[in-house]
């Protein structure tokens, strides 16, 4: 195998705290090992399209601990065919590119293993604050927007216990449930709903019911948004028909995605993209770098992509029992 002298890095799908971070250590370390690093602009849109700026150690500087990312990202669905993966081709070839970094969620990695069965020596770093992706513990960008969650949680806590309130608070996660149910456990939430648990309504309004018999003064529903279309919405006017009190729902949004990375996710992030573009240096492709326990792991892509990543159930349960 020819050896790798210049590497792209770029970051792909929607964005998350951490990624960075990802790009600084990707930079840094391949250099260290003697390497040239390319950025590519705007994921695979701009590896489509050529848009690449040569990165060296001070066009890193002063990113590590900033939101959002530098290369900007896009989400590229038109990537999954080939006349698009051709147009990559081109550019990786123009470029002289002999090795790619793909930070980014599942779609992404999608991009990643194409890449690599093409010919183009890939690896693959997983980035989402819904922590779905099967084969890691835990994603970039989990850690802070959970952290921001139960920051938000505690806010509306306060509110809710001066006028004696019920709040449905909605939290991003259209088909993952983790970073509801982590924020539920971390706030003591009165109930949880999550996508993959089947939704029980009269069990929420029995949770609330209950609380206030006992004396709560506040009550908490945290819903992802995939549970339901208009998910808060949903949740809050069905507790109001039943319970017969104004509930207030606030949807959380965007700004679960943005925000300074948490040292948790600085650390895993600079891990990460380090070994990453170790990888693409030792001649490997096809691979996600992946947290498993404490130890970085690399797994075959194929072996990582369209395999559910099962939330943790007992700690639904654990809940349940703790926000009584
Ligand atoms: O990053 C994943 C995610 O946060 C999902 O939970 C959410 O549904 C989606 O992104 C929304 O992203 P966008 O508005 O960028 O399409």
């Amino acid at each position: 195998m020819a050896s790798v002298k210049r590497v792209g890095v770029l970051t792909s799908g929607g964005d998350a705290p951490g990624m960075n971070a990802a790009i600084r250590a990707v930079t840094r370390r391949g250099i260290d090992l003697g390497l040239e690093i390319v950025g590519i602009r705007r994921g695979f849109r701009g590896l489509m399209s050529g848009e690449l700026l040569p990165l060296g150690i001070a066009d890193v500087g002063g990113i590590l601990d900033r939101g959002g990312t530098i290369l900007q990202s896009i989400r590229a669905p038109e990537f999954e065919e080939e006349e698009s993966q051709k147009k990559a081709l081109e550019t990786v070839e123009r470029a002289g590119l002999d090795g790619l970094v793909v930070i980014g969620g599942n779609g992404s990695l999608h991009g990643a293993a194409a890449l690599h069965r093409a010919g183009v020596p890939t690896i693959g770093v997983p980035k989402t604050i819904d922590n779905d992706i099967y084969g890691t513990d835990i994603a970039i960008g989990v850690d802070t927007a959970l952290n921001t969650v139960v920051d938000c949680i505690s806010k509306i806590r306060d509110t809710a216990a001066s006028h004696q309130r019920a709040f449905v608070v909605e939290t991003m996660g259209r088909g993952s449930g983790y970073i509801a149910l982590m924020a539920g456990l971390a706030s003591g939430a009165e109930a949880i709903l999550i996508p993959e648990v089947e939704p029980d309504l009269d069990l929420v309004a029995e949770a609330i019911t209950q609380g206030y018999r006992r004396g709560k003064r506040h009550a908490i529903v945290v819903v992802a948004e995939g549970v339901f279309k208009e998910a808060a919405r949903t949740v809050g006017n069905y507790i109001e028909r039943r319970l017969g009190f104004e509930v207030r729902m606030t949807v959380l949004g965007h700004l679960q995605r943005g925000g300074a990375p948490t040292a948790f996710d600085r650390i895993l992030a600079s891990r990460l993209g380090a070994r990453a573009v170790e990888e693409l240096a030792a001649g490997r492709s096809g691979e996600m770098v992946a947290l498993v326990g404490s130890q970085l792991q690399s797994l075959p892509l194929s072996e990582v992509l369209d395999r559910p990543k099962p939330i943790p159930e007992e700690l639904f349960r654990l809940a349940q029992v703790l926000s009584k």
